[in-house]
């Protein structure tokens, strides 16, 4: 559905986006997990043609995105930070504005709305709603039209978690019906939660590729967690799992009976971004 072909931007001297290349299968929930800086919303408007490539190609569709903007905007929805609302009017007016843009029929609005729960809050004009209430009426315009594929920048940054949750779980509907999506995160466990791949983004690159289950066995460290008593103190220990001393240390304790809790560490796509990085998610 989505092909990058060796991408790169600059900013002036300012190397944005390092020679990408990957595609991204029609179905499937991408997600691009990656610090402030890394090039996520770079890639991503040049993935909806509101940002040329310094190099390379995008396609969507088998549309070439930046040659054939117009087009490409018909199979796509937008989810950005960007000031695209009209404040004065209510939330029904600007669905129903965008609604009339898009060709799109009435009974689509009361569908996008019941299923972000805006209806009771529709008459309100979105200049006066919280942060929360005016990114679900930007995921439900973007809905509108029904794009086969759907962007979100950092869907759910900023927001309380209720709302995170809300919006998170209507991503996964949207995705059990067939939309491609492609979103940013700086959260991990949203990128974990929500991923059919992650692509860990680092620097304009993309550090590693794959599911998240896959990244956190083939990148983490495996190690075990324990505590035991030692002259009456309670010592806790990470130890690497599967080594000869590992296991001689542990028996020991074991046969002395001082071990109070033994855990094997659960792995995050944390451990997975410091192991290939060096750096720290935050
Ligand atoms: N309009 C711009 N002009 C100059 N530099 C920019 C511009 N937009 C982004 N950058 C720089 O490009 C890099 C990538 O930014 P961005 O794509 O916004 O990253 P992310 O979304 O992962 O936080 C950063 O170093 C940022 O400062
Ligand atoms: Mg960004």
């Amino acid at each position: 559905m989505i092909v990058l072909k060796d991408v790169v931007k600059t900013y002036g001297e300012k190397l944005a986006v390092d020679h990408l290349s990957f595609s991204i299968p029609e179905g499937e929930l991408f997600g691009f997990l990656g610090p402030n800086g890394a090039g996520k919303t770079t890639t991503l408007k040049m993935m909806i043609g509101l940002l040329p490539p310094s190099e390379g190609e995008i396609w969507i569709n088998d549309i070439n995105v930046w040659q054939n903007r117009k087009a490409v905007h018909k199979e796509i929805g937008v989810v950005f930070e960007l000031p695209n609302l009209y404040n004065r009017a209510t939330i029904i007016a600007n669905l129903t504005f965008f609604a009339d843009l898009y060709g799109v029929k009435k009974s689509r609005i009361f569908e996008v709305m019941e299923g972000l729960q805006l209806v009771e809050k529709q008459n309100e004009k979105v200049g006066e709603l919280s942060k929360g209430w005016k990114q679900r009426v930007l995921i439900a315009r973007a809905l509108l039209h029904n794009p086969k594929v759907l962007f979100l920048d950092e869907p759910t940054s900023g927001l309380d978690p209720n709302t995170a949750t809300l919006i998170r779980n209507y991503i996964k509907n949207i995705k059990n019906k067939g939309t491609t999506i492609v979103l940013t995160t700086h959260d991990m466990n949203e990128a974990d939660e929500l991923s059919d791949r992650v692509g860990i983004m680092y620097n304009g690159r993309l550090a590693a590729i794959d599911t998240a289950e896959n990244l956190k066995s083939q990148y983490s460290k495996k190690e075990l967690f324990i505590e035991f008593l030692q002259d009456g103190h309670i010592i806790k220990q990470n130890l690497p799992m599967g080594t000869e001393e590992t296991e001689q240390f542990v028996s020991r304790l074991m046969s002395e009976g001082k071990i109070i809790n033994i855990n094997t560490k659960t792995n995050s796509l944390t451990d997975v971004f410091a192991s290939l990085t060096g750096g720290v998610l935050s």
